[in-house]
């Protein structure tokens, strides 16, 4: 069996030896090799050439037996194609080149119909990592939640209380959802892209799911991400990854989602018991475990893939990405557990 078939075995929640194993952001800081890179050209030069972020998703499968490999982008490029561009600030984080106050903002970006063209770089991307692949792992493209991606623009770039989504969610809900509408159909256009280049599943990171209110779930974010998969091709692999939505677990299971990504918030074996048979989890393990020492960082490996011990549908992974100062040789000892597991 190959690691692609492994991973694919699992999000349809068949019987396996050993779950298939990836980390979320494995090409990354903690790569000397990503560093080198980046320090060359740049983060937005490797994002925007597909020569290069498809070298960018190789180098952590070169390195290590993942049976994925994520194209290596960012959730940002979806406002970027709609007029919103993105850079970083020097003290960390996300800055915006403007945000969305209001209705004429919303009216003033891109539709859909710009995506293909826009982001064309992301499918030649993702098409060279296959080719370079063989099938050999799966390959795997992503989006953020229409939340989430509203997030950044609401609020200008990365933010702390998230008040101003919030004020336009709460007081002019019009306006919200003509946001959240018009980046539907945009991520509805991208991943339809990233299907026809090659991707084998798709992974929508709903990062700041957890920030907006329990009841208040659905409205904000979650009916947006239903409306997406429903618009993709029947049974295709879909992972949604929530931070902080542990609560919502069983809402997420009926999206049509066939994999759910939990934080470390909540416990592995609980979730997969609840939850139905034929929704594969992800997970859990705290990145910060990864900062630690390859005896720990294997013993915690173990100690999560006993817990969930003979269980069918799940796919190794951390609760988030993986931590800049991650020891390279925690993350060997990860993989090592996972991959030598019986
Ligand atoms: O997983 C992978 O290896 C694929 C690549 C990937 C990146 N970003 C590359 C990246 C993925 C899947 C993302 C998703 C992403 N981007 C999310 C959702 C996932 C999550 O972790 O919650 C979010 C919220 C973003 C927006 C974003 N981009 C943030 C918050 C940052 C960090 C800014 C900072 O403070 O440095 C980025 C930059 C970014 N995207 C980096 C990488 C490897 C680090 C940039 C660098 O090299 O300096």
């Amino acid at each position: 069996m190959t690691p692609r078939e492994r991973f694919l075995a699992a999000c349809a929640c068949e019987p396996l030896e050993r779950p298939p194993v990836w980390i979320m952001r494995q090409a990354g800081r903690y790569l000397p090799e990503y560093r080198e890179l980046k320090a060359r050209h740049g983060f937005l030069k490797l994002v925007r050439t597909p020569e290069l972020a498809a070298e960018v998703s190789m180098q952590p499968v070169r390195r290590f037996a993942f049976d994925a490999a994520i194209l290596f982008s960012d959730i940002l490029v979806i406002p970027e194609a709609l007029g919103l561009g993105y850079a970083f600030r020097d003290e960390g984080g996300i800055a915006m080149e403007g945000r969305i106050a209001g209705r004429a903002d919303v009216e003033a970006l891109a539709g859909e119909g710009a995506v293909p063209d826009r982001l064309s770089y992301v499918a030649e991307a993702l098409a060279l990592l296959r080719r370079e692949l063989a099938g050999t792992r799966a390959v795997l493209g992503f989006g953020g939640s229409p939340w989430t991606l509203a997030t950044y623009m609401v609020e200008g770039g990365s933010s702390v209380d998230f008040g101003r989504v919030k004020s336009l969610f709460y007081d002019e809900r019009a306006t919200f959802d003509l946001l959240l509408g018009k980046l539907t159909r945009s991520l509805v256009a991208y991943f339809k892209m990233q299907i026809a280049a090659g991707a084998d599943a798709l992974q929508i990171f709903d990062t700041w799911g957890g920030v907006v209110a329990g009841p208040d779930y659905e409205a904000a974010s979650l009916r947006w991400i239903r409306a997406i998969i429903s618009e993709m091709p029947e049974g295709f692999p879909i992972i949604i990854y929530g931070k902080g939505t542990g609560s919502h677990l069983m809402d997420q299971a009926f999206t049509g989602a066939r994999v759910l990504s939990v934080d470390g918030s909540v416990e592995l074996a609980g979730v997969r018991r609840s939850l139905p048979g034929n929704v594969a989890v992800q997970g859990n393990l705290d990145p910060a475990i990864l900062n630690t020492t390859p005896e720990t960082a294997r013993r915690e490996t173990l100690r999560l893939l006993e817990s969930v011990r003979g269980c069918r549908g799940h796919i190794f992974n951390l609760g988030h990405g993986i931590l800049p100062q991650a020891r390279i040789d925690c993350v060997e000892a990860l993989v090592g557990a996972v991959t030598s597991w019986r």
